[in-house]
């Protein structure tokens, strides 16, 4: 029987306090689900309403490239300074260990390798993302391609409605055609068909004329960094979108290719938190290379 001795009367109700209706901090996220906004608030941080994200999923399609021969010894210590980890259920399970609590954004479809045609996606199912407690689900929508098209836009649709059921975001990982010009027409329009498709978050590239896409996408959108550049120059990368209105990045190469996996990190960290220029995130990086 419940304990019903000394039931206290409730005398706190803060009678000249109206309950707040404030809207959420992202865009786009106003009508969203208590559950989804959860995830998103993992994710985004509260104060800068931006993320670095970590993105170490580039095996499934290339192998051990440079810088993720070893997640477990290259990319499990850089965790922590992360807002959230993008990756593969077999790197998360094997690699990162359980103990982390950042939150993950599971690459959730997979398909063909470098070695032959690229984009035959199919989605894992969707209880290893739920039994891995993921934050948002990943998948790549690309356009332009005969081939393939068709079908990434049928997972990525599959997996938004898998995503609202569960309350879990999904991220689109946009691609365009191998002929296609990599513009702000084609990735805004591949980012566009992600919105259009119930994306939570859209992954897209730093091109000129970006603002056009962030402005066109009414929900996030963090970049991709791309094949390794100088620090410097990845660093104005991030600036450059930051400015246009990116929600931060989801960066792999620039950050485990680097010299210093690490001060790369904070760097970035510096530039999409702090608003830092890249001078000053170069400083940062240069700082933290310096042995304490
Ligand atoms: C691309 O399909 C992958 O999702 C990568 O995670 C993405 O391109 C980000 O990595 P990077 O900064 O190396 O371009």
């Amino acid at each position: 029987m419940a304990d019903t001795d000394d039931i206290r009367e409730g005398k706190s109700y803060g009678l000249d306090t109206p309950a707040t209706s404030a809207g959420f901090y992202l865009k786009g996220m106003d009508g969203a689900d208590w559950g989804l906004k959860n995830r998103m608030a993992r994710i985004f941080n509260k104060d800068s309403g931006r993320t670095v994200m970590l993105a170490f999923d580039h095996g499934f399609l290339m192998g051990p490239t440079s810088g993720l021969e070893r997640i477990d010894l290259n990319i499990a210590p850089l965790a922590e300074h992360a807002d959230c980890l993008m990756g593969t259920r077999g790197m998360i399970r094997t690699s990162i260990p359980a103990s982390c609590t950042k939150p993950v954004c599971l690459r959730t479809d997979t398909g063909t390798t470098i070695l032959t045609e690229m984009n035959h996606n199919v989605l894992i199912s969707e209880e290893e993302a739920i039994s891995m407690n993921v934050s948002a689900m990943a998948a790549m929508l690309s356009v332009g391609e005969a081939g393939t098209e068709a079908g990434t836009i049928a997972n990525f649709s599959r997996l938004v409605d898998i995503g609202m059921k569960y309350s879990i975001p999904v991220m689109g990982v946009t691609a365009v055609g191998k002929d296609m010009a990599r513009d702000a027409r084609y990735f805004g329009m591949a980012s566009r068909v992600c919105a259009e498709n119930g994306a939570s978050i859209v992954k897209t590239y730093y091109t000129e004329g970006f603002e056009k896409v962030v402005a066109a996408c009414p929900v996030p959108v963090v970049i991709a960094g791309g094949k390794k550049l100088p620090e410097l120059e990845a660093l104005e990368l991030c600036y450059n979108a930051i400015q246009c209105g990116a929600a931060g990045v989801d960066m792999g190469r620039n950050v485990f290719q680097s010299e210093s996996p690490l001060a790369m990190m904070k760097a970035v960290k510096a530039v999409v938190h702090d608003s830092a220029k890249p001078a000053e995130a170069y400083e940062v990086f240069n700082d933290a290379m310096q042995p304490a």
